[in-house]
């Protein structure tokens, strides 16, 4: 029953659009119009610019801590917490707001492994940072970044439930990015720009 109600919380919570909110109420913009039409941080600064963005990356990550702590408040076991947070990337990727449409996933998966391995999540991120700066393709160090978090997790000795969370949460992200691969592959894939740069 707990179980039950942990990961319906957290996908209800986990579906909240927060790009899709702050598009409209900071610019008036629906930002499935416009950009790679995804509703996450990316687009998010590509469309509307880095403040929105950033409050468009603290939320979604938000969502990734509301459900393990909902597991953690709920039960208490690291399998809760795991649940949680997994039901809310599920409500990202698959609102049931936006008729099972959603994001990538990477920002609230961000938001429960830094709850649950903080250690690795540093890595994880610093990679992800270094990518962004040298190749300036977000999607491709999201996806390097994913697919990264769950041997990051396994080196530090972290716990095996952790691990094959990561795993899972990984292959989600890299599901979501299908579109990115295909542009990436295509060599269509846009970059991304410094804030106020006028270079492609
Ligand atoms: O986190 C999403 C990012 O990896 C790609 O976003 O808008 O370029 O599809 P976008």
């Amino acid at each position: 029953m707990d179980y039950l109600l942990i990961i319906i919380a957290s996908y209800l919570v986990g579906s909240i659009p927060n790009g899709l909110i702050v598009g409209k109420l900071m610019r008036g913009v629906d930002l499935r119009q416009f950009g790679s039409k995804n509703i996450g941080a990316t687009n998010a600064y590509r469309v509307l610019g880095p403040w929105p963005a950033f409050w468009v990356f603290l939320t979604d990550a938000l969502k990734g801590i509301v459900g393990v702590l909902l597991g953690q408040l709920l039960s208490g076991t690291a399998l809760a917490q795991l649940a949680g947070g997994m039901a809310a990337i599920a409500g990202h990727n698959w609102s049931i707001y936006l008729k099972f449409k959603g994001g990538r996933g990477v920002a609230t998966s961000l938001g429960v492994i830094a709850v649950i391995t903080p250690q690795a999540t540093l890595i994880v991120f610093i990679v992800w940072m270094l990518i962004v700066y040298f190749t300036r393709y977000v999607s491709l160090a999201s996806i390097v970044a994913a697919a990264l978090a769950p041997v990051c997790i396994w080196l530090l000795g972290g716990q095996q439930e952790f691990f094959y969370f990561a795993v899972v949460a990984a292959l989600f992200v890299i599901i979501r990015h299908r579109p990115n691969v295909e542009r990436l592959l295509k060599g269509e894939e846009p970059k991304i720009k410094a804030a106020g740069s006028t270079k492609d």
